[in-house]
């Protein structure tokens, strides 16, 4: 690092839902942050506030045709690669971008981590334990993955990026970080790309019917993002641990339950509808987060009823909805 306290910081996906609030988090602690987005499924309206910001720069490229120069030139104390479709509705749209950005930009900037001796996060996925069979998921579990299936762009890209992450922490030192994400919601997330919280608010507060796929008692944990990101910065600095951390909230429920509380909290009338579940949708999902707890003495402070009663504010006003219908 050129200072201790300041840090020259590449974000890829800064324009998404976890990258923006990470950039506003970083940007707070005084550091210096450069974006990378293609803005295909994050939004500039996600980082609108940053305009004009002094240390904050965003440039659009598409990671998955390589990185590009103004980036490679550059050398960082920190890299975090969260640069993916992440909704099925986005990678099954994008699958070989999905692939590209997971598995080659990753290799690319795992290379530009060890020439500029920087630390670098990956984000990856509670979906690398597929449809799991040991319940809640420990970060020893290998997981239940189908590798041809209609998610597997995703799946696997993540399960190569963990794996390239550790190849090039082992043979080349490179000081690596690997996140597994579980469910995470929160304001910014993007409005069409049918993750669950999202679709509900807003079926919701339309007055629709809110869609549960399947019978609906297929499980969630739902992470609100403010405990997300403080467990990602937490883990970026804290001292060489370089296996994968499940970072989400144990709190499980129901998607019918995720339904009935979020039409509940939207004070709405919407009935509620069935619709076919998905290829590969996982029937149950809940981190085990002992690891999280005892490396990092991290934890989820925020409940979902309140989480959920922010997230449902910042709809209403984007969604310019004033009372319930
Ligand atoms: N939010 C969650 O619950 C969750 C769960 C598991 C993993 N993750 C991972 O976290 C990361 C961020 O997810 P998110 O929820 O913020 O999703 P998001 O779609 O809001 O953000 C991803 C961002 O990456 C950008 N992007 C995608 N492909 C790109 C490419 N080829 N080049 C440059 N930019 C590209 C998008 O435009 C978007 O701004 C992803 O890697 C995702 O796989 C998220």
């Amino acid at each position: 690092m050129t200072n201790s306290n300041v840090q020259r910081v590449l974000v890829t996906g800064a324009a998404g839902f976890l990258g923006s609030h990470l950039t506003d988090r970083l940007l707070d602690l005084g550091h210096e942050v450069i974006g990378v987005d293609s803005m295909i499924t994050g939004s500039a309206d996600n980082v609108g506030h940053l305009t004009g910001h002094p240390r904050f720069k965003l440039l659009t490229a598409d990671l998955a045709r390589g990185l590009p120069p103004e980036i490679k030139e550059q050398t960082f104390d920190r890299i975090w690669h969260l640069a993916s479709p992440a909704s099925p509705v986005g990678y099954v749209k994008q699958q070989v971008i999905t692939l590209k950005v997971n598995a080659i930009a990753t290799i690319e900037l795992l290379e530009l981590a060890e020439k500029s001796h920087a630390r670098i996060f990956v984000a990856s996925t509670s979906e690398c334990y597929g449809d799991p069979l040991e319940h809640p998921q420990k970060e020893t579990y290998w997981g239940n993955v189908n590798p041809v299936g209609m998610r597997s762009m995703y799946d696997e890209s993540k399960r190569f990026m963990e794996a390239a992450a550790m190849v090039y922490h082992r043979e080349r030192g490179v000081d690596t970080r690997i996140v597994r994400i579980f469910n995470t919601y929160g304001p910014r997330l993007a409005v069409d790309d049918g993750r669950v919280v999202v679709a509900f608010i807003k079926q919701a507060l339309h007055g629709e019917p809110l869609t549960v796929q399947g019978d609906g008692t297929q499980t969630r944990s739902l992470c609100y993002v403010d405990d997300e990101i403080r467990g990602f910065l937490l883990l970026m600095e804290s001292p060489d641990y370089h296996l994968p951390v499940n970072i989400g909230n144990p709190d499980e429920v129901s998607v019918m339950h995720i339904a009935e509380e979020i039409k509940a909290l939207c004070g709405s009338k919407s009935a509620i509808q069935h619709a076919p579940l998905p290829p590969d949708d996982p029937r149950q999902r809940c981190p085990d987060i002992s690891l999280a707890k005892s490396l990092l003495g991290w934890k989820p402070t925020i409940s979902r009823r309140d989480g959920l009663l922010r997230t449902i504010e910042y709809y209403r006003q984007k969604l310019g909805i004033s009372a319930a219908v």
